[in-house]
């Protein structure tokens, strides 16, 4: 008997794939734990991504870099629950696809194995062709990233937007193009122009997948905590705010505490 994850309409990895050459766009957010994925699953995200993001969104750290493999797994663990239609993707954290390949095996079969996902996303461009050709040829599923990648923080210096001078708009088109010939099923481009991500996306038969790239990208991608209001500590250009669930959930909180301080809660009727 087909179990919920096979029924029908379930989005795979070739379906992703089609929907580009179908000029179908792609709705992609972020989940961390269960209920998030069955709002996200049911509301018909298309893709939901484990993100590393987790470690800022989370667990308050200042970087994606100190989110270990343990975290990861444990998330999409809670996410993978919560699916039955949605692709799960789980983000590879910093150092766990780039020490070496047989490390990289492991850690992405992990993924796959123990966490649930379906795929793996990991960033960088022509250094990790050689990477991700070998886990696409042992049945893991790739995500690209280029642009942007927060694990590149450190050599960065910042959040700032990439590939806004010739020479990296160049590479950045060149790495899409080796990312695809290894055998990724889609690339997510982070904050680079739109103009630049229009040409990628022209350029590669693989859906990009934007966040912060402008409008033309086959799908895009958003943090759910910053498309819901929830992580306030700062608001990039390219976040639309669907609604201000942090003021309001503040303000709920605030009414509680008022209510039990004055003995309005619980009443009568709340009471056995
Ligand atoms: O970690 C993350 O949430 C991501 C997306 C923003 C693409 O990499």
């Amino acid at each position: 008997m087909a179990s919920e994850k096979t029924a029908a309409g379930k989005v795979t990895v070739p379906e992703i794939m089609a929907m580009k050459k179908r000029g179908e766009k792609i709705a992609c957010l972020t989940a961390y734990d269960y209920l998030m994925a069955t709002l996200l699953d049911r509301a018909g995200v298309d893709l939901i991504l484990v993100g590393d993001s987790v470690g800022m969104v989370v667990a308050g750290y200042k970087t994606t870099i100190p989110v270990t493999m343990d975290a990861i797994i444990y998330h999409t663990q809670a996410v993978a629950r919560g699916i039955r239609r949605a692709l799960l993707v789980t983000d590879m954290p910093f150092l766990s696809f780039q020490v070496s390949i047989e490390k990289t095996v492991e850690n992405a079969g992990r993924c796959l194995k123990e966490g649930g996902a379906e795929a793996v996303k990991l960033e960088g461009g022509a250094p990790m062709a050689e990477t991700i050709r070998r886990l696409v040829d042992l049945g893991i599923p790739v995500m690209g990233h280029l642009g942007l990648t927060p694990q590149s923080i450190n050599k960065f210096g910042g959040y700032r937007l990439r590939a806004k001078d010739k020479d990296e708009a160049k590479q950045l088109l060149t790495d899409a193009k080796i990312l695809q010939e290894a055998g990724v099923f889609s690339i997510v481009l982070e904050k680079v122009p739109a103009a630049l991500a229009k040409k990628v996306t022209e350029n590669v038969q693989v859906p990009t997948i934007g966040i912060g790239a402008g409008p033309d990208c086959d799908g895009q991608i958003l943090v759910t905590h910053d498309m819901l209001g929830l992580f306030e500590e700062f608001k990039p250009k390219f976040v639309r705010r669907y609604v201000e669930l942090g003021k309001a959930m503040r303000s709920a909180f605030e009414q509680y505490v008022a209510d039990v301080k004055e003995s309005k809660f619980p009443s009568l009727q709340e009471s056995y």
